[in-house]
């Protein structure tokens, strides 16, 4: 399965969306989670991400493992997206700060 990581929070471009020929996005406030459920591993979200925030499973850095969790826990809470949308104002502001999951909004 593909996972979200950190960079999307606060970005939430929602480019991801538009490729998905499963709709497995899930939306929150200021970031999408994978369906880890759905996912058919088709690999086109991953280019399509200006935060470069998508990863499959295997190829998440240590620091970033607890977002594999997380994907499936807010999968089973948020619904899904299937058109992108307007990024937040302040979205290119956000891309390149780390360090990001206090901002997390569920
Ligand atoms: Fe959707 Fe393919 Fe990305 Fe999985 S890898 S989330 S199926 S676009
Ligand atoms: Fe997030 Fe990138 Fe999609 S910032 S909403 S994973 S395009």
């Amino acid at each position: 399965t593909y996972v979200v990581t950190e960079s999307c929070i606060r970005c939430k471009y929602t480019d991801c969306v538009d490729v998905c020929p499963v709709d497995c996005f899930r939306e929150g406030p200021n970031f999408l989670v994978i369906d880890p459920d759905e996912c058919i591993d088709c690999t086109l979200c991953v280019a399509e991400c200006p935060a470069e925030a998508i990863f499959a499973e295997d190829d998440v850095v240590a620091s970033q493992h607890h977002f594999i969790a997380l994907n499936a826990e807010l999968a089973k809470q948020w619904k899904p997206i299937i058109e992108s949308k307007a990024p937040p104002v302040d979205a290119d502001e956000w891309r390149d700060v780390k360090d990001k999951l206090q901002h997390l909004e569920r």
